[in-house]
């Protein structure tokens, strides 16, 4: 079977290796199903990112929905990156690692008042605004707490990021920010308004964007807005072109930064302010795996299961988006191949890992590893079935760190309580 090798999980004699770390040996000392991320793999993608804009004012925001895991969002404030955060829930998962809401973006298409509230109390640096009546509802929150909101308004530039329908967000049809054809009359409306310094310019079209020209396209049609509205005497600072950088899950070949820097750079000098990046996937999907170990194998007259202890719970790309995540055995041996569904204990047929797919013959109790799990995966896990969202560890070179244990059955209670009264 062809084997999937990122920067830092690699094969030595046959078994893998995250950085200096036999990923059994993980699975021995945590247990398994088991995430296991690599801080140089972070590094790494965050310093090329950042370098490739380096001719460019500009800062890069971690988008933390995709990994906000505490240390991983800390990994990249550390590096000097701003956070990007979608929910009261990330904005203090990122207060907790440390980071000031001064280098955070406050997004999010459905944002309560209780969040934009908390959002200005803590003195976020922007807070996206997807519609009019969300500026509205900011001005008014801002005048009540005697406060001015700097905003930016999301514009849906109606592009074809040319990706999985449920995660492409530019086009006409999905619900993010307000249509470029009313951008001007809002932007005017907003910056009448007393409690609002309307900042910045905002798109994000997409998640796992492998081409380049819809960000070309996008951008051309954002930067002629930005001009247009600069002219007009609305005085923007940033202009912020999301994230959505796709990466190579199976075959794919995506772009590089310096290969996207290469279009847009020469369209970002002809505005005169700082340019955001919101990146998430790429900076973390490949630096993680999820290892889980096989606990049964079967055949029918169809077809090869094999029947693994992680499950659409701990990782549920495959299930909602048929997502492609490549898995491997951790030890290679000299087997056949089969062609087999990957599958976890949760009781629904949506519960896969992988259908028809060809890997080397395992045996139970032996470890697989699947692939570019460091995104999109512990971040959308679940206790369907009761069951324990599993542990998440941190390598450095030959060292490994746990930063969150599995849980309990007592994490699963938490307040939940018999009462009395209903049984009487
Ligand atoms: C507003 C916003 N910014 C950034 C991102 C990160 O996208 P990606 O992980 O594809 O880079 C998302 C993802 O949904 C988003 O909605």
């Amino acid at each position: 079977m062809r084997l999937f090798n990122s920067d830092c999980f690699t094969y030595r004699n046959n078994e893998l290796y995250c950085e200096e770390i036999p990923a059994a040996l993980i699975a021995e000392n945590y247990g398994t199903p088991v995430y296991v991320y690599s801080k140089k793999f972070f590094t790494d993608r965050y310093k090329e990112f950042t370098e490739a804009f380096s001719e460019i004012n500009h800062r890069v925001f971690f988008a933390s929905k995709s990994n906000f895991n505490l240390n991983v969002i800390k990994i990249f404030a550390d590096l000097g990156a701003g956070i990007d955060v979608n929910s009261a829930g990330e904005l203090y998962r990122a207060k907790k690692a440390g980071v000031n809401p001064k280098d955070m973006l406050f997004s999010g298409v459905g944002k309560t008042a209780e969040e934009i509230k908390e959002a200005i109390e803590n003195n976020v640096l922007i807070l996206k605004a997807e519609s009019l009546g969300e500026a509205h509802l900011i001005n008014k929150l801002a005048g009540d707490l005697g406060k001015i909101a700097p905003i930016a308004f999301r514009v849906n530039p109606d592009v074809n990021p040319e990706t999985h329908p449920y995660i492409s967000t530019g086009l006409a049809e999905n619900k993010f920010g307000i249509s470029s054809d009313d951008t001007i009359a809002i932007f005017k409306e907003a910056d009448a308004l007393p409690n609002l310094d309307v900042c910045g310019i905002d798109m994000h079209i997409g998640s796992q964007i492998t081409k380049i020209s819809p960000y070309v396209e996008a951008v051309q049609k954002m930067a002629e807005l930005f001009l247009k509205l600069t002219s007009d005497g609305i005085e923007l600072k940033h202009f912020d072109i999301g994230g959505g950088m796709g990466i190579t899950y199976d075959n794919e070949t995506p772009f590089t930064p310096k290969e996207l820097a290469k279009e847009l750079v020469p369209i970002f000098k002809t505005l005169d302010c700082e340019i955001l990046f919101e990146p998430g996937r790429s900076l973390t999907a490949n630096g993680g795996v999820l290892l889980s170990e096989v606990l049964y194998t079967k055949k029918n007259n169809q077809k090869n299961f094999i029947v693994a202890d992680a499950a659409m719970t701990d990782l549920l790309r495959p299930s909602i988006y048929g997502a492609y995540h490549h898995i491997q055995p951790a030890k290679i041996y000299d087997r056949n191949d089969i062609t087999a569904d990957i599958v976890g204990p949760v009781c629904e047929s949506g519960d896969f890992l992988a259908k028809d797919r060809e890997i080397t013959i395992s045996e139970p109790g032996e470890l697989l590893s699947i692939m570019s799990a460091g995104a999109y995966g512990q971040v959308m896990a679940s206790n369907y079935n009761a069951r324990r969202r599993p542990p998440e560890i941190i390598i450095d070179g030959d060292k490994h760190y746990s930063t969150r244990s599995r849980e309990t059955f007592e994490h699963l209670l938490f307040d939940e309580v018999i009462v009395d009264d209903l049984h009487r």
